[in-house]
């Protein structure tokens, strides 16, 4: 079996944190060797810069590109070469949270966004991408007494319906790659949604 490119994302408060572990462990125990990583990060750089990207302010043209910046890195040095030795790479978050972010939240547009991503890595897109979809008020509440809000995660509700919104788009534009999760459901029942579907993944990858 060659590697597989498998990336998690939402907007803030869906709780796609909470599946990444059990993913990768479900994953290991096929016998699969799995690199997990996140976005922006993943190399020593990618996470200074991410650093930056959560806490600095900037302008929207300077965070777009230090996303993409972040990523060029992270692409050449760990997700190309896992994937090209057969590992499976797990990813939370990859280019679709730029569109989302960015493209929605921000309202950079799309068009700059795959402009970039057409210059960089135009070739390497996941295989499989889970969408942890929930509504403002469960995203909110689980927000709710965390650790001191990023950047984002301090934005307003016009953001995150944005933000959402663009998600959204993207399903539409790759419905076979990107499924959707309903998140707002109790964990048991998020995780079986993921197991069906995973088997299903495992199944078609063999
Ligand atoms: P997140 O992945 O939610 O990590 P944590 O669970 O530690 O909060 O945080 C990353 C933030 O970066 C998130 O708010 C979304 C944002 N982001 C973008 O705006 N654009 C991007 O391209 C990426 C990868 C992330």
């Amino acid at each position: 079996m060659t590697g597989r490119f498998i990336t998690l994302e939402g907007v803030d408060g869906a709780g796609k944190s909470t599946h990444i572990e059990w993913l990768v462990q479900t994953l290991r125990a096929h016998g699969l060797d799995v690199v997990s990583t996140r976005e922006p990060g993943g190399t020593p750089l990618g996470e200074r810069l991410r650093t930056l990207l959560l806490s600095e302010p900037m302008g929207l043209d300077t965070e777009t590109l230090l996303m993409f910046a972040a990523r060029c890195e992270h692409v050449q040095q760990v997700i190309a070469p896992a994937l090209a030795r057969g590992a499976w790479v797990v990813c939370d978050r990859y280019t679709d949270a730029t569109y989302a972010y960015q493209g929605g939240g921000r309202e950079l547009g799309a068009a700059r966004v795959a402009a970039l991503e057409q210059w960089l890595q135009p070739a390497l897109r996941p295989d499989l991408t889970w969408l942890f979809d929930v509504p403002l008020e469960v995203a909110r509440a689980r927000m709710a007494g965390e650790r001191q809000l990023d950047r984002f995660e301090q934005e307003g509700q016009a953001f995150f319906e944005r933000t959402r919104q663009a998600y959204h788009a993207r399903v539409q534009a790759d419905p076979e790659r990107i499924h959707v999760i309903d998140a707002s459901q109790p964990l048991a029942a998020v995780r079986a949604a993921l197991e069906a579907d995973l088997q299903r993944f495992l199944a078609g990858a063999a």
